[in-house]
């Protein structure tokens, strides 16, 4: 048993907190649905040497301060804007994510809101369930084809191929936008690679993929909207400030382009005003990794990613390498100026 204490800030599927308990001694789950307030956070780490979080705990510099005992933060999903990485760095504390084990359950859930906002699939739902299906009709819930269509995809990263390997049973043409060229990519899916404005002038359907950093916040906004197509779609699994979310709501409302889908918000879990009152748009609550078997592979990737890092090895899913190199890492060695 390693003689040490972790923090589950909310609970998350059994598994992982089975594989933390088989290890370590203390091991401490808080059961509260609602996220905890930066007090009890900066509270409760006080006597911890693992922070297992959730996207929605905002780990900041004051909390990785009094986490005086703190050696690893393992992040319970693949995006990690939500912790101040540099601060980690800098106080020598392990950052780890789950990459890969939600890539394909991401990249269905980008194609599930792309098909639902194409071909209407949520207000057609409302529409049989008030009772208005009176009969066929010529010109009833008319939407848009997918197949054949022109994908921009922002982010050729894991989930972003995964996203393109998907397309091409739709027979489309896919334009990329990406800070690296994904040659493997363009010669397996036939992906062409372009700059940001020819993806969403050409693009039928743009989607994101790409981290929140500061070079991709607002990375969709006003301009970027007016560049689209009016018969295109925005879809975003990503991370919601990736688009400036009052722009987006101004651009659906002027008819700018043909409807959005979102799994991602800018401020979750509020709306942008106006948001939810158009019709044009699908709506979901940041489920893009929510299968039981997704989520049950991210608390054992989590889970694992802290039993290594206090047993004195090299986590798999480091996101701070660096931290290692300073010959900080599991030891802490705190240098504190
Ligand atoms: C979910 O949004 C994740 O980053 O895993
Ligand atoms: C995340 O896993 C990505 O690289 O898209």
């Amino acid at each position: 048993m390693l003689p040490f204490t972790v923090y589950v800030t909310r609970p998350i599927p059994a598994e992982g907190i089975e594989l933390l308990r088989q290890s370590i001694q203390t091991v401490e789950v808080r059961k509260e649905e609602d996220p905890p307030t930066k007090e009890e956070l900066v509270h409760r780490i006080k006597g911890v040497d693992a922070l297992l979080c959730l996207l929605t705990d905002r780990i900041d510099l004051d909390v990785i301060e009094a986490g005086r005992r703190l050696r690893v933060i393992a992040n319970y999903a693949v995006g990690y804007d939500n912790i101040d990485v540099e601060a980690a760095t800098r106080k020598g504390v392990m950052v780890t994510n789950t990459p890969g084990v939600l890539t394909e359950t991401t990249a269905d859930m980008a194609w599930c809101l792309l098909m639902a906002v194409a071909r209407r699939v949520v207000e057609a739902d409302s529409y049989v369930r008030r009772g208005q299906f009176k009969r066929w009709e010529p010109m009833l819930l008319l939407g848009s084809d997918v197949y054949g269509k022109t994908l921009g995809i922002v982010g050729m990263g894991r989930i972003g191929r995964a996203v393109a390997r998907r397309a091409m049973g739709f027979g489309m043409k896919i334009l990329y936008y990406s800070p690296r060229r994904a040659y493997e990519v363009e010669k397996e899916t036939g992906a062409r690679y372009v700059d940001l404005p020819t993806l969403l002038k050409n693009a039928d359907f743009v989607t994101l993929h790409t981290p929140l950093t500061a070079a991709t916040r607002h990375m969709i906004g006003s301009e970027e909207l007016e560049m689209m197509k009016p018969t295109s779609y925005l879809i975003n699994t990503s991370r919601g400030a990736v688009v400036d979310e009052a722009a987006l709501v101004k651009a659906l409302k002027k008819g700018l382009i043909a409807g959005a889908a979102l799994d991602v918000y800018e401020n979750e879990p509020k709306l942008s005003e106006g948001l939810a009152e158009l019709s044009n748009v699908v709506l979901t609550p940041h489920i893009g990794s929510a299968s039981r078997e997704t989520r049950t592979r991210m608390a054992l990737m989590a889970a694992q990613n802290i039993v290594s890092a206090l047993s004195g090895e090299r986590p798999p899913n480091l996101v701070n390498p660096e931290v290692l190199a300073k010959g900080q890492g599991s030891g802490r060695g705190r240098t504190d100026s």
